[in-house]
């Protein structure tokens, strides 16, 4: 179903909350759910800011790549501290090609951060400490007027508790490995499915069991399982909630 028609339904009175009344909306969930396509959406059909939580965690472990400030899974975080201070983030959409661009220390890095070695360090760096505290408070900043929808693994839960509609996504491991292999596969990268895998099962042990910010659904969150959805029916399904929720 197109956006307009979308748009059409939604904007039936009788359906529709106070459109003027704009909400804060956190998704949260495994890596490789789909989370970013459908709340890229659902921004666009609500005419709201989307901010892509883990393309900061990205930005800031390609940061550490490039200066040789990690090794493995070793991060010298006492050099880290230090430069971090400096370092900015921002996002800007690319209206011509309907794209989010992440900007880092004011270069490009959108497609740096996409690639399988950023996914494979990003875990090393986004559970430190003083990483967490300095991107939660960038993304509170971000979202302070509402209109907002934000997606990554802690945002239900720390960076916007007070949130009005928090949606927990999830899918098997084997269909999010899938996407990602036809995605990564699109971009001429050659990878092995099994390697695909392995990256998102270990995100996965990662992000629910490290000691800060481990990712779990909020209490007051919706499960969408998505595993068997289309883009379009999750997309139908948050604005129904959206629409509650702004009544
Ligand atoms: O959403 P993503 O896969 O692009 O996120 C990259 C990594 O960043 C992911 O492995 C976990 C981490 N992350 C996080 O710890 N907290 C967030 N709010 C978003 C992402």
């Amino acid at each position: 179903m197109p956006f307009h028609f979308l748009l059409t339904l939604t904007a039936d009175k009788k359906q529709m909350g106070n459109p003027t009344r704009k909400l804060t909306i956190a998704i949260d969930g495994y890596s490789s759910c789909g989370k970013s396509t459908v709340a890229k959406d659902l921004a666009k059909v609500l005419g709201y800011t989307y901010i892509d939580s883990g393309a900061m965690y990205r930005s800031v472990t390609l940061f550490c790549m490039e200066n040789s400030l990690m090794e493995g899974d070793y991060v010298d975080e006492a050099r880290l501290k230090i430069l971090i201070q400096d370092l900015t983030i921002h996002f800007t959409f690319d209206a011509a090609n309907q794209r989010y661009i992440t900007w880092m220390n004011h270069q490009k890095v959108e497609d740096k951060i996409r690639t399988l070695a950023v996914s494979n360090n990003v875990s090393a760096v986004s559970k430190i400490g003083f990483v967490r505290e300095k991107l939660v408070k960038l993304q509170q900043k971000m979202g302070e007027k509402g209109g907002i929808v934000m997606d990554g693994r802690d945002i239900g839960t720390v960076v916007y508790p007070q949130a009005e509609l928090k949606i927990f996504m999830t899918a098997s491991p084997q269909v999010r490995a899938q996407r990602r292999f036809d995605e990564i596969k699109a971009t001429g990268q050659e990878v092995l499915f099994q390697e695909v895998l392995d990256n998102i099962e270990k995100r996965d042990y990662i992000d629910a069991n490290r000691e800060i910010s481990p990712l779990r659904k909020a209490e007051d969150a919706v499960i969408l399982d998505n595993s068997f959805l289309t883009k379009q029916e999750q997309l139908e399904e948050l604005i129904a909630l959206v629409n509650q929720r702004s009544k």
